[in-house]
């Protein structure tokens, strides 16, 4: 996954560069690259494979220099190469750019910047940014500017670090829209800057992290933050702890908040090197699906436990939807001893953050011991559940140290609409329009988890009406009622408040007795299939004097006039809300807790990895 590292000092940068992007190989990456201001030029070397691969490049070809940007890369746009690594350069060579993100109008800029004669060296959207840098730069305009200028046409959630010859003394970074972190560390006459900070924590425990749609100037000297449109921005230097998983959380309170905020990052992580957005193509090589298979296949069963289960529901909706393909979900703890109907048509899939749940092990056994084909979508690479299936999704989000899993459950519903979309691709149960258009949704998601994070204000308003309660209800129906499951155990995983999620048809079947002033009912009511029936769901509870939070789409006043508290969330293709709608949800519990001087990463009773019964 995407990791950046940046140096100017005194220092030879190159191994400071190579020392960082190994300290992100934990990430995972499939190609990486550095750039260096070698005697007034910039060198470049890159390699696909390992880290290795350029560690030898860079020894047969030796550069050095006391200026250098470096980035390991997992494929989004083009496929895994040393040309479509990074760094890219303008054509002229005086600019080169590293990057994490998509650039979700990059074909429209290829369009327009093609059409001025620019002819491209890679198949990447990166490329597009340095280009618009270079046009600026050479019509006389500074690097900053003319970057500045860049990063105000980039749709999309981007971390992006660019250097020029013609202006050798600085590195220019920027966060935008809040694609993970950018963070710049402070040395003795030198400064660092990563995307992640195990990248220069052997250097430094003093940075500043760059918020959303701010840019840093990096010079040996300091640092100067400012907006994308030039004002300059007051900013805090951290002192990091020395432990280094403590030091991990970065300007964050709970590894729970960091890892909610991380879903920017980490769900373009898990597209990244799965999605042919050209070819309108999903590519999951390590589930080894040929389309025999995947026409063979009669059925597909689901097991997992916990958050892994409430994903697993999701999948249900998404499988069904897009594959035509029947899917049922169980418990895995059920599952294992209720000697399930299972034949060699059938597909079982666990799902599995640390791979190592016992029951969902042992349910695993079960599958294989009655001949189902044996699929996985783990977190933690190397666990028992990836090694013991056919097949295996990684789910690429790094590790996740908060108990109460976040980034850990978006990233398996997007693996699961990309396997539902590579088996409709398969089975020839979608036409190519459809296709194209179920896979360009993908590059959509990261910005609008960022748009949710954004809104976390507001979130933090709803957390203080709610702190005092004792009981909460949260409603969903569809592809929404398990996150009103996801919703509730949040709650009570971290803020030991009593919550419960229900299929929002069924509540007048019992649970509306229990609506009261004091009951507060959470009610996902995005703009889906179900809007219609949900907007019922609200009137009733009103009609009996109940407390509504509405989970809504920007702009929908109408709910927004029947609800008492609203959580605003980005229209959203319906296939994908539950990722988008989870957002509020998960902060809603944050902040309650933490409003209660809970311990959110540790809550009590709880464990982050189940290896018992
Ligand atoms: C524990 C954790 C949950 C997690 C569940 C399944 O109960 O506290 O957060 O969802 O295990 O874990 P897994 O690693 O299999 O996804």
């Amino acid at each position: 996954m995407c990791g950046i590292v940046g140096y100017i000092g005194p220092r030879d940068a190159v191994p400071v560069i190579l020392n960082g992007l190994k300290r992100l190989e934990y990430r995972g990456y499939d190609s990486a690259g550095l750039a260096v201001l070698s005697n007034r030029h910039i060198e470049i070397r890159r390699a696909s494979g390992k880290l290795s691969n350029l560690e030898s490049l860079v020894a047969e070809l030796p550069v050095s220099g006391r200026l250098a940007i470096g980035h390991t890369r997992w494929a989004t746009h083009g496929a895994p190469s040393a040309r479509n690594a990074h760094p890219h350069a303008s054509r002229n060579g005086e600019v080169v750019v590293v990057h994490n993100g998509i650039v979700e109008n990059y074909l429209e800029l290829r369009q327009e910047l093609l059409a001025d004669g620019v002819v491209f060296a890679s198949d990447t959207d990166t490329e597009t940014i340095v280009h618009l840098v270079e046009q600026d730069l050479s019509s006389g305009l500074g690097l900053v500017e003319s970057a500045c200028r860049a990063f105000r046409r980039l749709k999309g959630a981007h971390g992006i670090v660019l250097m020029s010859d013609r202006e050798p003394d600085k590195i220019v970074a920027a966060r935008i829209g809040n694609a993970g972190g950018v963070v710049i560390g402070f040395g003795q006459d030198e400064m660092f800057i990563a995307s992640d900070l195990p990248a220069i924590l052997d250097h430094t425990h003093r940075a500043v992290f760059l918020e959303s749609h701010q840019v840093a100037v990096v010079t040996q000297g300091g640092v100067t933050v400012q907006t994308l449109a030039g004002a300059p921005v007051d900013y805090q230097v951290h002192d990091l702890p020395w432990d280094p998983v403590a030091s991990q959380k970065g300007d964050h309170r709970h590894f729970m908040h960091k890892e909610i905020h991380e879903q920017v990052r980490s769900l373009a992580d898990t597209i990244a090197g799965r999605v042919d957005f050209d070819a309108g193509r999903i590519h999951l090589d390590t589930l080894s699906l040929s389309p025999k298979l995947a026409r063979s296949l009669h059925k597909v069963v689901i097991i997992a436990c916990g958050t892994a289960y409430h994903a697993a529901q999701v999948g249900k909706v998404l499988i069904e939807r897009i594959a035509h393909l029947p899917v049922e979900v169980d418990i895995a703890s059920e599952f294992r001893y209720r000697d399930p109907i299972i034949d060699p048509h059938t597909a079982v899939l666990a799902i599995s953050q640390s791979g190592e749940t016992a029951d969902t092990l042992a349910a695993m056994e079960e599958a294989r011991k009655k001949g189902a084909l044996l699929w996985s979508i783990v977190n933690a690479l190397g666990s028992q559940a990836m090694r013991i299936a056919d097949g295996f999704i990684s789910m690429q989000t790094g590790p996740e140290i908060g108990v109460a899993s976040t980034k850990a459950f978006t990233a398996p519903l997007v693996d699961l609409y990309m396997l539902a979309v590579l088996l409709a691709d398969l089975r020839g149960v979608v036409d190519s329009a459809n296709l194209r258009k179920l896979v360009s949704d993908l590059a959509l998601l990261p910005d609008l988890v960022g748009r949710c994070l954004d809104r976390e204000s507001e979130v933090v308003s709803v957390a203080q009406a709610l702190k005092d309660t004792r009981h909460c209800l949260y409603l969903g129906r569809g592809i929404n009622m398990p996150i009103a499951y996801e919703g509730a155990l949040k709650l009570k995983e971290i803020s030991y408040l009593h919550a419960e999620g229900y299929p929002a048809g069924e509540m007048k079947h019992g649970p509306i007795a229990l609506v009261d002033p004091d009951m507060p009912v959470v009610i996902l009511a995005p703009r889906d299939p179900w809007y219609e029936k949900m907007l019922s769901q609200v009137e009733q509870v009103k009609a009996r004097g109940g407390r509504v939070v509405a989970v809504a789409t920007e702009g929908d006043q109408h709910l927004a006039s029947l609800a008492d508290h609203v959580l605003w969330v980005p229209e959203t293709p319906w296939l994908l809300s539950p990722v988008v709608t989870v957002i509020p949800l998960q902060l809603l519990a944050y902040h309650i807790a933490d409003l209660r001087h809970l311990d959110v990463d540790q809550p009590r009773n709880l464990a982050k990895s189940v290896t018992v019964e």
